[in-house]
């Protein structure tokens, strides 16, 4: 039986079908040194699970009903709250979606902006969720090369070169998947300058926006509240990627549009979810555990960068100023050094090809929140050993 061309044109995730491997590896009795996820390893605060365990055990529908398609109404007030606090950027509750994860944020966000035909600006390297989506919707991904040497800013007259008028809206990630990079100020404003003059959309992905280690985020609601939409995620910060809880920003009139695509898809984020995060918000809680998982992200990203650069000291690399990756360059074709390493090695990373329409082949993106300090050591010498 037929099925439609646009289901046909997915292909599994590149991390998904690492997994894959991964997990046969495992189920052979194989010991994996996991490089590959963005899965934080440090669970919510024990605060965060007392209060949902009390909740838990009131005899009341609340915790399990539907909520309003666009969250409660009490969340998206927080989440408000938060982002003056965290940004000083005023986004009123109207203009704030709460969606079922950042996955489900682009897929409604995409749903909503894209006409068949529309181009997309990416960065290369990027974070490899939107291309199939921008394809899904009809649409075509324009790749704008980054340099290693400029930290992986985009370089404005590159990215005026790739706009015509079939241009829609460009995407950027910050800080980066999979490079670490934060936009700089005045890229981020150079930025701005080019969406709000040419009428585009400016998609800012950011996931990883309170996991920096250095430097700071750059605002682009400041600069564009017309122009950007924000996507945003609670798997990273608190750390409850399988809960599916994220957020999209957008001016507001169309948030509304864009809350229709997401009562399509899910009807309304998970309530548990939502309720448990609105008082992770509220009660101030991330004031007291982010900077301890940020102490020790940043612990185990020097611990792997330091052993890079102590046993594969060719290996070119930018220490990360945010987010859970590094991106090393080993000088190798990326996706057969990737398979080796799993095969041989027992190490899972994830292929720079996989971000990259071309340029980035022979990096590999190195998680450092999942394993402790000294597997991220062991992992090193395992792979200088396969690269001998
Ligand atoms: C840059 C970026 N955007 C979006 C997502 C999707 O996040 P979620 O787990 O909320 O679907 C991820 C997940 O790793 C990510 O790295």
């Amino acid at each position: 039986m037929r099925t439609s061309s646009r289901v046909e044109s997915l292909r599994e995730s590149p991390t998904r079908k690492i997994d894959g491997l991964r997990e046969r590896l495992v189920r052979e009795g194989r010991d994996v040194i996991l490089l590959s996820t963005g899965q934080p390893s440090i669970p919510p605060p024990r605060e965060f699970r007392e209060y949902l365990a009390s909740v838990l055990g009131e005899e009341s529908m609340g915790l399990y009903g539907y909520t309003p398609s666009m969250g409660i109404a009490r969340l998206r007030e927080a989440i408000s709250k938060d982002l003056y606090e965290l940004g000083g950027i005023t986004v009123g509750p109207d203009s704030i979606v709460v969606t079922a994860g950042g996955q489900e944020a682009m897929f409604s966000v995409l749903a909503t902006i894209l006409e068949e035909g529309d181009e997309v600006v990416l960065m290369d390297p990027t974070y490899f969720g939107y291309k199939p989506l921008i394809e899904y919707f009809g649409g075509k991904p324009i790749f704008v090369e980054t340099e290693f040497e400029e930290e992986y800013n985009p370089d404005i007259d590159r990215l005026l070169e790739a706009i015509n008028s079939r241009t829609r809206a460009i995407v950027i990630v910050t800080p980066d998947n999979p490079t670490g990079r934060l936009i700089r100020p005045e890229i981020g404003k150079a930025l701005s300058d080019v969406a709000r003059d040419k009428g585009l959309w400016l998609i800012i992905d950011e996931a990883y926006k309170t996991l920096i280690y250095e430097g700071e985020h750059y605002w682009f609601w400041r600069d564009a509240p017309d122009n950007v939409i924000g996507i945003d995620t609670f798997s990273k910060d608190p750390g409850i990627p399988g809960w599916r809880l994220g957020y999209v920003y957008a001016p507001r009139d169309i948030a509304p549009k864009i809350k229709l695509v997401s009562e399509e898809v899910v009807y309304c984020p998970p309530s548990f979810a939502q309720y448990a995060v609105l008082h992770y918000l509220e009660s101030g809680m991330r004031a007291k555990h982010m900077p301890r998982v940020i102490e020790e992200y940043r612990k185990r990203r020097d611990v792997l960068v330091d052993a890079i650069r102590r046993e594969l000291p060719w290996a070119r690399l930018h220490v990360p100023r945010g987010s859970m990756f590094v991106f090393v360059d080993f000088g190798v074709d990326g996706e057969k050094l990737s398979e080796e390493l799993l095969d041989k090695a027992g190490v899972a990373t994830v292929p720079g090809s996989y971000f990259s329409n071309g340029k980035y082949n022979t990096f590999l993106r190195l998680s450092f929140v999942t394993e402790p300090p000294e597997r991220l050591v062991e992992a090193v010498d395992r792979i200088a050993r396969v690269l001998g």
